[in-house]
C-alpha cells in the first residue's frame, strides 16, 4: 500500500513516484489548489491537489481533518519562497497523482495540528489514542523504545540474561501498598502484584543464573505525583559475586553509552558520588539537583546564643538544624515574593523564612543590611554569617531553623525552586550517586525502625556491630543514581545470609512468625549456598521523561493513569458483575 513514510522524504526523492499512506493534518484551498498536510509517524509532507486533474481534486475537495488518506504522487522541490523551514521536509512537496479515501474521521475533540496544551489532560487521556497522533507524542514513543532497545543490547553484550518473573505472586514491600488479585480457586485468599521483581531477581541469583535483567512492570497502591504512577516500569538488574564499585562502573557505563547514542550526550566520567550526610547537609535532599550551586550553610554554631528563639532553640537542639542560603542577587526580591518563597517553605511545615538583604556590606557594613531579625543579633555574629555564607553586596541570605527533617525538606525544596526561578540552573545534565544510606529511619507514626532501602539490604560491614546497640547509626550498601535531582535508580548489595537476614528481620519488629509467613521461601532458600549478591533499578519512565525534556511520566507513557489512579480511556477501575464476585467469594460492602 504505501511505498515510503512521509516523514521520510529527502530532496533525493525529487521527481521520483512515491505512494504515502497517513492523516490528514491539516487541509488549506488557496486559490483553486488545495493543499493537504499529510501526517505519519515518520512526519508531515506537503500534498498539492491541482484543478486541473478534476477528478481526484473533487476527492479532495471532501478531505477533512484526520481522514486517511492513499496518495499516489510525484516528489518535487517546493517553489521558491514557499519553502517552510520549521518542517523537516519543508522544500518539498508531493503532486497528487491519485488518491484513495481509507477513512473518514469525525472532528476530533483535541486539536492535534498545533500544541493542544489547552486541551486539558482529561480529554487528551480520554482520547489517548488521538493524542499519541501528535507529532510531539509519537516522538517520545519512539524515543523511549530506542531507548529500551540500546539497554537491552549493552545488557546482552554484558552477559546479562533477561529472564521473567511472576506478576501473580505474594507481596515484595518496596514501602507502598500492595495491588490484589482475588483467587477464584482459593477463595479468600489472593496474591499481591509485585511493587518490584526483587524476591525473584535474588532468588535467580541463588539458581546461579548469575546475571539477570528484565524490563520489568511494577505495581504500588501510593500517592501519585508527576513523577510516580500506580503502574510503572524499572529496567531491573541482579548480578553474582560483585561489590558495589562493579556494579556502579557498569551501570555508569551503560547511562554514558545510552546517552552517547540516543542522544549524543557526552555524561561526566566517573560520576560523582556523595554520601547521603554530604547530601543531606549540602542540599537538603538525598537526591540533589547540581545543576545550581547553591548550598545549605550550617549557622547552628553561630546561634546558639542569640536572643531569637526561633533560631537558639533548634540551634541548642541535637534533632535541630539551623541553615543559611545564599541567594546571588537576592536583594532585589520584593516583599510579595519573599512571601511567596515563604508560604512555599509552609508547605514543609516551615514556621517563617528570615532573611538579610546584603544591600552594601562592602561600604556601609551593618547599615548596609536590611533585615526583620538583625535586632536579635549581635553584630559579630552577623560578620560571622557574611564570611561564611560568602555573601556579597547585592545578595539575600535566607534562613531556615527547626527540626532537621523540617529545615531539610523546607529549604532543599526552596534551593531548587530558587535555582528555576532565578535563573541559577544551569542547561545541562548533572549525574551522581549517593552512597552510604542509613539502614534504618523511624516510622513516623508509631516510632518503629523501617528499612530506608528495602529489608533485603546488606548493612556495611564496619557497622554490623552497630546493628544491636545503635541501629539508627548504621549504614547501608545501598546507593541512588540521580539525575538533574531527580531519583532515577536505586539499588544495593543484599543480605545473602540467613542469620542476618533474620536479624533484620527481628529489627524491623517482624516476628519469626510473620517472617517465616511472609518470606519463608527466601529464608529457606538463604540456607542452600547463596552466593554474595546485589543490583539495581532505574525507573525507566523517569529516565525517559528526563531524556525527552518532558515534565511527567505520563508524558512517556502509552496509556497512563490519572493522578486518581484511573484510566480515563477504558474507565478502570470499575465494578464487576454480581456472578464474578460470587465466583471469588467476595462482597463488596455498599457504601
Ligand atoms: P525502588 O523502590 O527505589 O527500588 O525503585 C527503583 C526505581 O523505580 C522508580 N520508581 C517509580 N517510577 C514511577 N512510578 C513509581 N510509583 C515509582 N516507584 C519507583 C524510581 C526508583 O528509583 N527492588 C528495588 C531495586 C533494587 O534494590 O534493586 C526497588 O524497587 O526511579
Ligand atoms: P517573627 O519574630 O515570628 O516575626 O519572625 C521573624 C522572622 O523570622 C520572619 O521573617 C519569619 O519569617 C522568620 N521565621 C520565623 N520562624 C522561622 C523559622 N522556623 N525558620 C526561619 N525563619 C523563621
Amino acid at each position: 500500500m504505501r511505498s515510503d513514510y512521509c516523514g521520510s522524504l529527502t530532496s533525493q526523492f525529487i521527481d521520483q513516484e512515491v505512494i504515502l499512506c497517513g492523516w490528514v493534518h491539516r487541509r488549506r484551498d488557496h486559490g483553486g489548489v488545495i493543499f493537504v498536510d499529510l501526517r505519519d509517524r515518520e512526519g508531515l509532507i506537503q500534498v498539492v491537489f491541482d484543478p486541473d486533474r478534476a477528478a481526484i481534486f473533487a476527492l479532495a475537495e471532501q478531505v477533512r481533518s484526520e481522514y486517511v488518506l492513499q496518495v499516489r504522487g510525484r516528489v518535487r522541490q517546493r517553489p521558491a519562497g514557499t519553502e517552510n523551514p520549521e518542517l523537516a521536509t519543508g522544500g518539498l512537496e508531493v503532486l497528487a497523482l491519485e488518491l484513495t479515501i481509507l477513512n473518514t474521521a469525525a472532528t476530533p475533540p483535541l486539536q492535534l495540528d498545533a500544541y493542544s496544551a489547552e486541551a486539558g489532560e482529561d480529554v487528551r487521556l480520554r482520547y489517548r489514542y488521538l493524542d499519541l497522533r501528535r507529532p510531539e507524542m509519537q516522538q517520545r514513543l519512539q524515543l523511549r523504545s530506542r531507548v529500551t532497545q540500546v539497554l537491552r543490547q549493552f545488557l546482552d553484550t554484558h552477559g546479562f540474561l533477561d529472564i521473567e518473573t511472576p506478576i501473580l505472586t505474594k507481596s515484595t514491600p518496596e514501602g507502598a501498598r500492595d495491588y490484589l488479585v482475588p483467587s477464584r480457586v482459593h477463595p479468600g485468599e489472593f496474591y499481591a502484584l509485585p511493587q518490584s521483581p526483587q524476591l525473584f531477581k535474588q532468588l535467580l541469583m541463588m539458581s546461579g543464573l548469575d546475571r539477570y535483567y528484565q524490563i520489568a512492570r511494577c505495581f504500588r497502591d501510593e500517592d501519585l505525583r508527576a513523577d510516580r504512577q500506580p503502574e510503572f516500569t524499572q529496567l531491573d538488574i541482579e548480578a553474582s559475586f560483585i561489590d558495589e564499585n562493579t556494579i556502579m562502573e557498569l551501570m555508569e557505563t551503560m547511562i554514558r553509552t545510552l546517552f552517547r547514542e540516543v542522544l549524543a550526550v557526552e555524561l561526566p566520567d566517573p560520576f560523582p558520588r556523595l554520601t547521603y550526610a554530604e547530601a543531606m547537609r549540602r542540599f537538603g535532599s538525598d537526591r540533589p539537583d547540581l545543576r545550581m550551586e547553591l548550598e545549605l550553610v550550617d549557622v547552628a554554631d553561630l546561634m546558639q546564643t542569640v536572643e531569637f528563639k526561633v533560631f537558639a532553640a533548634p540551634a541548642k537542639d541535637p534533632n535541630g538544624r539551623v541553615v543559611a542560603l545564599c541567594v546571588p542577587n537576592g536583594a532585589t526580591l520584593t516583599r510579595k515574593e519573599i512571601d511567596d518563597y515563604t508560604q512555599f517553605v509552609g508547605i514543609y511545615g516551615a514556621k517563617g523564612l528570615a532573611y538579610i538583604k546584603v544591600n552594601d556590606w562592602t561600604a556601609k557594613r551593618h547599615a548596609g543590611l536590611q533585615s526583620p531579625i538583625l535586632k536579635f543579633l549581635p553584630e559579630p555574629v552577623t560578620e560571622a554569617l557574611i564570611e561564611r555564607t560568602g555573601a556579597s553586596d547585592g545578595d539575600l541570605i535566607f534562613f531556615g531553623a527547626d527540626q532537621a527533617s523540617i529545615v531539610n525538606e523546607a529549604m532543599g525544596a526552596l534551593r531548587v525552586k530558587l535555582g528555576r526561578e532565578r535563573g541559577l540552573m544551569e542547561d545541562t545534565w548533572r549525574p551522581l550517586w549517593v552512597t552510604d544510606f542509613p539502614m534504618f529511619e523511624r516510622d513516623s507514626d508509631n516510632g518503629r525502625w523501617v528499612a530506608l532501602h528495602h529489608p533485603f539490604t546488606a548493612p556495611q560491614i564496619e557497622d554490623q556491630d552497630q546493628l544491636a546497640q545503635d541501629p539508627g547509626r548504621c549504614r547501608s550498601r545501598a546507593y541512588d543514581l540521580v539525575l538533574n535531582g531527580t531519583e532515577l535508580g536505586g539499588g544495593s548489595i543484599r543480605i545473602h545470609q540467613e542469620s542476618m537476614q533474620r536479624q533484620i528481620f527481628q529489627l524491623l519488629n517482624i516476628s519469626d512468625e510473620d517472617a517465616e509467613l511472609r518470606f519463608g521461601f527466601l529464608l529457606k532458600a538463604l540456607q542452600y549456598g547463596c552466593p554474595p549478591h546485589g543490583g539495581i533499578a532505574f525507573g525507566l519512565d523517569r529516565l525517559v521523561m528526563l531524556m525527552s525534556g518532558s515534565t511527567s511520566i505520563r508524558d512517556v507513557m502509552a496509556f497512563p493513569k490519572t493522578q486518581a489512579a484511573s484510566c480515563l480511556l477504558t474507565g478502570a477501575p470499575s465494578a464487576v458483575d454480581a456472578a464474578q464476585l460470587k465466583e471469588l467469594a467476595l462482597r463488596v460492602k455498599p457504601r
